[in-house]
């Protein structure tokens, strides 16, 4: 069973459980248009983060890399009345494209798209002192993601989920971006040893070909 047999499945998924609608259709014809590249998650995958935030009853959600804001409407909707999403995006372009998909799909007060890189946004996201984050999705640039579950650690509280996209890629397990760190150590070797969270990582075909993801609570 190969990858025409996953996306005709996820497909079949996407009908029966309804996971496409105007908005979510609208998003990726204008990300298309705006040549945007076509990496967002898929829907069965934008459905599980709606319901993970629901599950983990989030208020506040942080998400890293929003390219044309697909992921982001998936994790908007699965919060309450008066929950909100920050979303993190280098490219001013992609940033500008998912404002306009959000606000289209009703979501614009609630997500707060920021530019720049990952990085040069969190010192400044701390000092505004705000509730602690609930929920974070990590889907920028994978090299950074230790980095980034230092500061979803730091940004969070007890109980805060952490879901890692393309931890996984092409089925090769531990290929943490294209440079390997000086020290040998790989994203899923650190999230293994470290003690302040409780993690799995789930492998999965579809659409996206053969790919996986981390799911950690924050002890
Ligand atoms: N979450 C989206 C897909 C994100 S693709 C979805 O599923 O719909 C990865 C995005 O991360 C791209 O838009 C890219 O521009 C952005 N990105 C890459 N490096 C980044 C960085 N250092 N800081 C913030 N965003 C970054
Ligand atoms: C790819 C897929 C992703 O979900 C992502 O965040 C980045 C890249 C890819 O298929 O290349
Ligand atoms: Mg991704």
């Amino acid at each position: 069973m190969g990858k025409k047999k996953w996306r005709e499945i996820d497909a079949v998924i996407t009908d029966k459980f309804g996971l496409d609608d105007e908005a979510l259709a609208a998003t990726l014809t204008a990300n298309r248009e705006a040549d945007l590249p076509s990496i967002d998650v898929s829907p069965p995958q934008g459905r599980l983060l709606e319901l993970l935030v629901r599950l983990s009853g989030a208020r506040r959600v942080l998400e890293f890399g929003t390219l044309g804001g697909y992921s982001t409407i998936w994790l908007a909707r699965g919060l309450p009345a008066g929950g909100s999403v920050v979303s993190l995006e280098f490219v001013p372009l992609h940033a500008e494209v998912a404002r306009k998909n959000l606000a289209r799909a009703g979501l614009g007060d609630r997500v707060d798209v920021r530019v720049g890189r990952a990085l040069d946004l969190l010192p400044p996201l701390e000092a505004e002192a705000g509730a602690p984050f609930d929920f974070v999705f990590l889907d920028a640039d994978k090299g950074n993601n230790s980095v980034y579950v230092d500061w979803a650690v730091r940004l969070g509280r007890r109980g805060t989920a952490i879901v890692i996209d393309n931890v996984i890629y092409d089925g090769l397990v531990d290929r943490e971006g294209a440079s390997v760190p000086a020290d040998g150590k790989t994203l899923l070797d650190r999230l293994g040893a470290d003690p302040r969270l409780s993690t799995t990582a789930i492998q999965t075909v579809g659409s996206k070909g053969h790919d996986g993801f981390v799911l950690a609570v924050v002890n």
